[in-house]
């Protein structure tokens, strides 16, 4: 695949590898941004968000080299969620011209990916298993808002995860691995890239790709912000899921568990869990019963 980074230089981005030539060239189109570049500025405003972020627990646990099962699997769920939206808002705003330059969905889209390492860890029945934090819901909430009323902050939000995803992912990924004793790359897809042959060259394309966004100081500025609140969503369901992991205990939490099994009730304040439909029958239940008994006794 060829794809145009400006009028000067071209990248192709091949599944065998680039070449040195064209790395050359993108390097030079690397040293060209400036200050003004929108790739440089979200870098920036994102710098202390971004060391916050690598100061949750649950990434400190990736990079002890702790991270445990329970702790990826639950991740991969808030993953599934956010990346379902993000992608849908994505595809719905691929014409919008503050989407099209950076919407790159054969190279980066996650969605199928997860569903994948999902089904790896869960079973066929993994969709009513995924249980998700209430952090996770109001990203989701957020990213539906913006995919609405402004599209042109989608790409903060995209920068975030996407490159976030081909910086530091790509050791998370490795590290993931050998601490959960996996076997290859199964229950691995999310962090890998089939698309992309070169991390380090993309990110330069897709850099590139932001710069050329046209957008008013306002619309910049709201980018800017955006991206801000696009990293302290994450730290939230980050946090969020490590007190989730915290409040349940084994028998809490069969989902977490390494065997796929039916979810249990769950109580966990602030967290939105898809219950099955036999448990949800038996609730309905007990609660029927329990009105009746209450009628006979006041009668
Ligand atoms: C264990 C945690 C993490 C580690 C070790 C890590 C590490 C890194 C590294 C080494 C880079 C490359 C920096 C560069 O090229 O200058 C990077 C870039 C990036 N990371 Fe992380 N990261 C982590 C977590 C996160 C999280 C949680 C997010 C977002 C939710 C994120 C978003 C980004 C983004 C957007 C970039 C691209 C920066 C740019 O080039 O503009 N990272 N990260």
């Amino acid at each position: 695949m060829t794809v145009d980074i400006d009028q000067t230089t071209e990248l192709h981005v091949t599944r065998d590898g680039a070449t040195m030539e064209t790395e050359k060239k993108t390097q030079t189109t690397a040293e060209q941004m400036t200050d003004r570049d929108l790739s440089e500025q979200i870098k920036k405003v994102t710098m202390e968000s971004h060391a916050r972020a690598e100061k949750t627990e649950l990434m400190l646990s990736f990079q002890r080299g702790q991270v445990t099962l329970a702790q990826y699997k639950l991740l991969l769920c808030s993953l599934y969620e956010v990346y379902q939206v993000l992608e849908e808002e994505m595809d719905r705003n691929s014409n919008h011209p503050g989407v099209a330059p950076i919407y790159f969905p054969a190279e980066l889209a996650r969605l199928d990916a997860i569903e994948k390492d999902l089904e790896h860890f869960y079973g066929q029945d993994w969709r009513e298993k995924i249980v998700v934090p209430a952090a996770t819901k109001r990203y989701c909430h957020r990213l539906r808002q913006i995919g609405k009323e402004n599209p042109e902050f989608l790409v903060a939000h995209a920068y975030t995860r996407y490159l976030g995803d081909l910086s530091g992912g790509q050791v998370l990924g490795r590290i993931a691995q050998k601490s959960m004793g996996l076997k290859g790359s199964e229950g691995l897809s999310f962090f890998a890239f089939p698309g992309v042959s070169s991390p380090n060259l993309f990110k330069q394309l897709y850099r590139s790709r932001m710069n050329s966004v046209e957008l008013t100081e306002e619309e910049r500025n709201g980018v800017l912000e955006e991206a801000v609140r696009a990293f302290e969503l994450n730290i939230q369901v980050f946090d969020d899921l490590q007190k989730m992991l915290l409040s349940f205990s084994d028998n809490k939490l069969q989902t977490c568990s390494t065997q796929s099994r039916p979810v249990k009730t769950l109580q966990i304040p602030g967290a939105i869990i898809n219950t099955t439909p036999l448990l949800r029958m038996v609730l309905g239940l007990f609660v029927a019963l329990a009105t009746v008994s209450v009628g006979i006794y006041v009668f």
